[in-house]
């Protein structure tokens, strides 16, 4: 594709709000200090992600009719994210609370009954990330799986998110061409240590990473094996810098970029949204 023309990014996961604060007070304290409410998800945290990197960014979930979901949309609409969002009369949209950089309390909401009917059918674009979350979990899966099956572009990608979801739901998987993994996920998909388990995904994806937290990322495409240390941040979030690797490794992969370039943009911005930027 011509430099000119943006990557059409579609991300198809959890759609949120987030509360966000940065400390974790001790119990029974009260305590002052910044706290942020923003839309937040895999979906949303990816297609923001994507719109940083220069692509044309959709976010393709389900979100409840309060003004939480008002909130999102606005959000979105903000960061300049196309939303495709369904609305369900019942449940609340999704919601999660951050305290420091490990604590969280999540209620997935709307985001159990996301079916196929608010997936765009075409799916049109050039990159696709689609949230374990979404396909592994009884109630949303068959919106995953329409994503996978109406997507027309040439990047299919797939974010195991979490290594109990992953190893239980495997039969399935295939659908997508690239695979993202914590090194958790990939034990428990292939019972193999990081790069013995990258290259095993690899034979049954076209390109296969393995997420390293700070010690950066494998990724496997055929024979090649790409390895990306990064350089370590203070964890500032704990949201998001999976969500933002997978897009911005996809958008550059839907740009050409070679396996090991992809590789190191997709660490750059997983770094950054690790270190809680904005
Ligand atoms: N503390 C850090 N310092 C530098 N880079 C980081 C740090 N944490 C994450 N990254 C980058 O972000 C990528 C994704 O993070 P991680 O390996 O934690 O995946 P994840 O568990 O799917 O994401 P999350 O923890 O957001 O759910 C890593 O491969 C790495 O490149
Ligand atoms: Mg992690």
């Amino acid at each position: 594709l011509p430099a000119e023309v943006p990557i059409r990014f579609v991300a198809v996961g959890d759609v949120m709000v987030d509360v966000v604060c940065a400390q974790l007070p001790a119990s029974g304290t009260r305590a002052h200090a910044e706290v942020s409410v923003r839309a937040g998800g895999s979906a949303v945290n990816a297609a923001t992600a994507a719109a940083e990197a220069g692509a044309l960014a959709i976010v393709v979930g389900r979100v409840g009719s309060d003004p939480a979901a008002d909130l999102v949309e606005a959000d979105l609409r903000g960061r300049g994210v196309e939303a495709h969002l369904g609305r369900d009369g019942e449940r609340t949209t999704g919601a999660a609370v951050a305290l420091g950089a490990d604590t969280v309390v999540a209620h997935r909401g709307a985001n159990a009954t996301f079916s196929p009917d608010d997936v765009p059918d075409p799916l049109e674009g050039d990159a696709l990330l689609v949230s374990g979350f979404v396909l592994f979990q009884e109630g949303s899966s068959h919106a995953g799986t329409a994503a996978l099956e109406r997507f027309r572009g040439d990047w299919k990608g797939l974010d195991l998110a979490s290594p109990k979801l992953a190893a239980a739901a495997e039969p399935g998987i295939d659908d997508a061409n690239v695979v993202l993994a914590t090194a958790e996920e990939a034990l428990a998909v292939t019972g193999a240590a990081p790069e013995r388990a990258a290259r095993s995904l690899a034979a049954r994806f076209e390109v296969a990473c393995v997420k390293l937290g700070e010690a950066g990322a494998i990724a496997v495409q055929g024979e090649q094996v790409e390895r990306c240390a990064a350089q370590p941040v203070p964890r500032r979030s704990p949201f998001g810098a999976g969500d933002a690797f997978g897009a911005v490794f996809l958008v550059a992969l839907a740009r050409g970029q070679p396996v090991g370039r992809a590789l190191e943009l997709a660490c750059q911005a997983g770094a950054r949204a690790a270190s809680g930027a904005k």
